[in-house]
């Protein structure tokens, strides 16, 4: 059964030097129109799969470039065409300087029950050094014109680990984020991926972002303090407030079928997971002339589908069944003297240290 729909909105209003998001910077209704119009279709290729969607998410890119008009558009579309449960959860992700009150009030009636925003910082200083186009008092605007309209469920975004970040500046911040009736955080490590201006800024020595045991002391400080403040960490970088675990992120997670449409997104259907097209014209092409813009296809073996389960089981803080790696004793007792690992009742779950350096634990323990 898919029970996730993730659409992928891939338009921004500038492109932040660090993000490797599929999304580009176009100002353009008529293309905004064509490109809605286009994911009807696209969703209409999957009409006689087996759906009962109970999460719809709106990603990007930035959603709330849209007016929300299109957005329910689509959303009444799915409705029209698919089955879907009573009260799903629908999450639009939103960008401090776009969505405001007479917005969110829309989007609340029309049943958008979770806002994730890309606050990234409340300081100044980090907003500048990520090229961020927007002040601490959007963001402070944002949150209260979403509540003011009543949409409770909020995420606010945040990114560590900024070139000239002290441990000071990052309580001053989540002093601030927790100061707000939020109910949920997710806290990202700054990647300098190499195809962005920031990679290519580090890689050439122009930037320095802080070291391993300053990033480690940071994500130490977000987990300690978040937990003082009744955040309850279960994922690598996700925390929430009891009973506000994003269920939609909580199926990738573990390995719910999802069905992702538009540009660039990923779908995990029948053990088969597949990608479309990066490209939007590409895409636009495609799709209107009948043809599933997928760009990769790959078929989960049995081998596969154990791999997935540990990769994306050790994500979560409540870790994943020990019989599932029960054959590398050896490694698991090293890793545990090295303090990245604990077994807590048959089960096997990362520290904090481990979830720093999850991607070569992981690798290591795959099969
Ligand atoms: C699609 S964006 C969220 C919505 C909107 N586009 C915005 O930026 O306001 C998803 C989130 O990924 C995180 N992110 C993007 N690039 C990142 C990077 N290189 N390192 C760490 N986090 C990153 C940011 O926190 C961002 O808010
Ligand atoms: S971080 Fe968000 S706003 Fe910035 S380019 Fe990426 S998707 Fe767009």
């Amino acid at each position: 059964m898919v029970k996730g729909l993730y659409i992928h909105i891939p338009f921004c209003n500038i492109k932040c030097p660090y993000c490797d998001f599929t999304s580009i910077t176009i100002n353009n209704e008529e293309i905004y129109k064509k490109y809605i119009e286009t994911l009807k279709k696209e969703l209409l290729f999957y009409k006689n799969e087996n759906i009962n969607f109970e999460t719809i998410y709106f990603g990007g890119g930035t959603p709330s470039i849209l007016n929300p008009k299109y957005i329910i558009d689509i959303i009444n579309f799915i409705k029209k065409n698919f089955k879907i449960v009573k009260n799903p959860e629908i999450t639009v992700e939103v960008n401090p300087k776009t969505y405001r009150f007479e917005d969110f009030s829309i989007l609340k009636e029309f049943g958008i029950n979770r806002v994730s925003i890309g606050v990234q910082s409340f300081l100044v200083k980090n907003l500048k050094m990520l090229g961020r186009n927007h002040t601490p008092e959007d963001c402070l605007k944002t949150v209260e014109d979403c509540l003011k309209a009543g949409i409770e469920n909020i995420n606010l975004d945040l990114i560590f680990g900024i070139q000239n970040q002290t441990l000071e500046d990052l309580e001053e911040d989540l002093k601030i984020y927790t100061s707000l009736d939020i109910k949920h955080i997710s806290a990202y490590m700054l990647t300098p991926y190499e195809e962005t201006p920031l990679g290519q800024l580090v890689k050439n020595g122009y930037f320095n972002l802080p070291s391993d045991e300053e990033i480690e002391d940071m994500y130490k400080l977000i987990i300690d303090y978040l937990k003082s403040k009744n955040f309850y960490h279960y994922e690598l970088s996700n925390w929430a407030k009891e009973g506000y675990q994003c269920k939609h992120n909580l199926f990738y997670w573990e390995n719910v079928q999802f069905l992702g449409v538009g540009v660039s997104a990923w779908s995990y259907i029948n053990n088969v997971r597949f990608g479309s097209t990066k490209n939007l014209f590409d895409y636009i092409e495609k799709v209107n002339s009948g043809v599933k813009p997928i760009l990769f296809k790959e078929f989960l073996t049995e081998k596969d589908l154990k791999n997935e389960k540990i990769m994306l089981g050790l994500r979560l803080t409540k870790g994943i069944d020990k019989n599932l790696i029960q054959d590398k004793e050896n490694l698991i007792k090293l890793l545990q003297n090295e303090n990245l690992l604990e077994d807590k009742k048959n089960r096997v779950r990362l520290t904090p240290k481990g979830f720093l350096l999850s991607n070569y634990i992981i690798s290591k323990l795959l099969d």
